[in-house]
């Protein structure tokens, strides 16, 4: 069958292949530990699937408005207008099935073939495809690894062109883990000030956070006629199965996305709006006792990584992963994440599946219990004789 051209465009999020690659060894009998996954191990807390269970005992299994139920869209409406510093209502909320789809419909509404997209890369590797899907130019940014894998603002003035179009922003980030100081927020603000771009601001790990909320670009002056926060519910609550997200948005923007909404989804399904709406209304404690459990762990997985020949591992503030530099092996990324895999049973990712920028790095989730942590880094010490004393540079 003759596909569109287009297609020979789009690219993947390698995480999927890599747990399939894992489960097919798995069902070999090996033991494998899943580091590779970007998602909470903690069900969904049990007043949010409550809720879910009464809506469907209530009825609510029709359509809905498309850009959302009125009610929900006003909570999370107040909810962003809180955490954000902002005052945004119901009619710039989109909702949407997952934090994914404002990524694919933001993109498809503004930009044109051979627009600039600045973005980070390392990066969640759906930005550059979908870039790359729209004919769009992609303009990746590096993460500086001494800055806390944030912008250099120097590099990120010199990126902006008459051609940029959008610049895509992830505080905390996938897959460093890194977060990005108010104060750089504030000078990127002002080089963006004056100009017709659009930000993109992927927030999705907004509460999964270790010293105090991260900022967000949306509060600085002039910001938020040109911003479209990402954020939903996967990962703070645990739902990403539910697939529960949305896009808050200046009206025409909204407008637009609405509209790609109706033309593919008709609406995002209604008990899990219900779902949400109590994960939102209701008690946060379930979410601070997870990103406690997240730190104990993120301390251990740090420690344990630096203990390792050719592992450097900063600390990082956000998210669920760590992101050692693994140049010291001598190994590249992608042979060093197979190795994992295949000699050690440590599912993780490489750092190149995020991007250019992600030689000489790889991702480990720590979204997994403290015992299988300690034992895959038992696991990887005991590869480490494999390259200690093979010092090439890559
Ligand atoms: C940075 C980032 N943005 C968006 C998403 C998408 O989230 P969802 O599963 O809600 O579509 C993810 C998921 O891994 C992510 O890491």
């Amino acid at each position: 069958m003759k596909l569109a051209a287009r297609m020979s465009r789009i690219g993947t999020e390698s995480a999927f292949e890599v747990l399939a690659k894992a489960r097919a060894l798995e069902q070999q009998g090996r033991d494998i530990i899943h580091l590779e996954i970007g998602q909470p191990d903690f069900p969904t807390p049990a007043h949010i699937v409550d809720a879910g269970k009464r809506a469907l005992d209530e009825g609510w299994t029709g359509y809905g408005p498309t850009a959302g139920f009125p009610e929900f869209r006003d909570a999370i409406a107040s909810y962003v207008s809180r955490t954000r510093g902002i005052r945004v209502s119901a009619e710039n909320v989109v909702v949407v099935p997952g934090g994914k789809p404002v990524i694919f419909f933001v993109m498809m509404a503004v930009l044109e073939a051979g627009d600039e997209v600045i973005y980070p890369n390392p990066g969640f590797p759906i930005y550059e495809s979908v870039i790359e899907f729209l004919g769009a130019t992609p303009v990746p940014m590096p993460l500086v690894e001494r800055h806390g894998f944030s912008f250099d603002l120097d590099t990120f003035a010199s990126k902006l062109t008459d051609r940029t179009r959008m610049v895509i922003l992830n505080s905390p980030a996938n897959p460093t883990g890194g977060m990005i100081p108010r104060d750089d927020l504030a000078r990127m603000a002002a080089l963006l000030r004056g100009r017709d771009v659009v930000v993109l601001s992927d927030e999705i790990y907004s509460r999964i956070c270790y010293g105090g909320p991260p900022a967000s670009i949306a509060p600085f002056d002039g910001m938020l006629e040109k911003t479209c926060i990402l954020d939903g519910f996967s990962k703070t609550y645990s739902m990403t199965g539910w697939r529960l997200g949305y896009g808050v948005m200046p009206r025409p923007l909204a407008q637009a996305v609405e509209l790609l909404m109706v033309n593919s989804n008709s609406c995002t399904a209604s008990f899990t709006q219900r779902a949400g709406l109590a994960a939102l209304t209701g008690p946060q404690e379930p979410v601070d006792r997870m990103v406690e459990e997240f730190r104990r762990r993120r301390d251990v997985m740090v420690e344990g990584l630096n203990s390792i020949p050719g592992f450097r591992c900063t600390v990082p503030d956000g998210a669920f992963y760590a992101f050692p530099n693994v140049r010291g092996t001598g190994i590249a990324a992608g042979t060093l994440a197979d190795l994992l895999l295949s000699e050690a049973g440590v599912a993780c990712l490489s750092g190149t599946a995020f991007g250019a920028y992600g030689e000489g790095y790889v991702r480990f989730s720590y979204a997994n219990s403290l015992d299988h942590i300690t034992e895959a880094l038992a696991r990887i010490r005991r590869l480490a004789d494999r390259w200690v004393g093979a010092a090439v540079q890559v």
